[in-house]
């Protein structure tokens, strides 16, 4: 048979969890403790999506991280972001313990059948209680290893950037005990929009993840009704890279219009096939909103 060329690939780890338990600040104190390594005096910007490394008994390996938002209205974004993910890390404030977008997020990562690690965060508070959190994701299902389950619980703090190292080793952990992470990089690439925006001066900026295959600076894209040819990609510190291979995430510039957050991309042939497909769907799109008008 035709068997694919399958290579490892960094796990996709989605953070979630209640609004304003640290999922962002959690994310900055890893890459930042990355970004003292790599970066040359240059300007950290804020993306949703980005690799960190780390080394594990003796070898560096990968980890991308998706940011979701806390607050409720977001569900959606919560559960497609579940099922563009290996692994969950479900962040819970210590002092604040299990909330509702708590308990929402572990269902959207039980529903897509994703190990779920969990980050205690805020320990440096004095009224923290870890272990009160542990007994209450107990009842949820979540039983730590020390108490005979097999969920890891990590306590850490974004803020005084306590034990990130171990949050970081309990996801490769988790990673090679329960997953083969394998994607062909040989093949025109696809993938899923993170998050897009406007940019004044680049016009549409798109942060996307490669699932599938290897996108290049040239390639023609669609990502739903946005189409266009990369111009330039930038990665986690804002520098220029010319490729983007399975699992990382990366900021494309040339596309025409603001894709959605969510949204599936695909390199085609040329620029005029990615024209004649968005221009396709957006007929239908049309064509289906007239429809729901009508009745
Ligand atoms: P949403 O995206 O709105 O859901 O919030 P979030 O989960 O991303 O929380 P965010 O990172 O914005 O942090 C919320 C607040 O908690 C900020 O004021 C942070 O500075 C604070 N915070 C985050 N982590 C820690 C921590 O480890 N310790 C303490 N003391 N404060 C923290
Ligand atoms: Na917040
Ligand atoms: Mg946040």
């Amino acid at each position: 048979g035709d068997e694919e060329d399958l290579a490892a690939r960094p796990p996709v780890v989605t953070v979630m969890g209640h609004v304003d338990h640290g999922k962002t600040k959690l994310l900055d104190a890893l890459r930042s403790a990355n970004v003292v390594a790599k970066e040359a005096g240059g300007i950290t910007q804020h993306i949703g999506a980005y690799q960190v490394a780390t080394e594990v008994d003796g070898s560096e390996r990968r980890i991308t991280f998706i940011d979701t938002p806390g607050h409720e209205a977001f569900t959606a974004m919560r559960a497609r972001g579940a099922q563009a993910t290996d692994i969950a890390v479900l962040v819970v404030a210590a002092d604040d313990g299990v909330m509702p977008q708590t308990v929402e997020a572990l269902n959207h990562a039980k529903a897509a059948d994703v190990p779920i690690v969990v980050a205690v965060n805020k320990i440096d508070k004095p009224e923290a209680d870890p272990a009160k959190v542990r007994g209450q994701l107990t009842e949820y299902g979540l039983v730590p290893e020390e108490y005979g389950g097999d969920t890891m619980f990590v306590d850490v703090s974004a803020k005084s950037e306590l034990n990130l190292e171990g949050l970081l080793e309990a996801i490769v952990l988790t990673a090679d005990a329960s997953l083969d992470l394998r994607a062909n990089p040989d093949q025109d690439a696809q993938g899923l929009v993170v998050e897009a925006h406007l940019d004044r001066g680049r016009g549409p900026v798109a942060t996307v993840l490669v699932q599938r295959g290897t996108l290049r600076v040239g390639d023609s894209l669609v990502a739903g009704p946005a189409y266009g040819r990369v111009r330039a990609m930038l990665d986690e510190y804002g520098e220029n890279i010319e490729e983007a291979d399975p699992s990382r995430p990366a900021m494309v510039l040339g596309l025409t219009a603001v894709p959605g957050a969510g949204q599936n991309f695909i390199v085609v042939e040329d620029d005029r096939m990615a024209r004649q497909i968005a221009e396709k769907r957006e007929a239908r799109e049309r064509a289906a909103m007239q429809a729901k008008r009508r009745v």
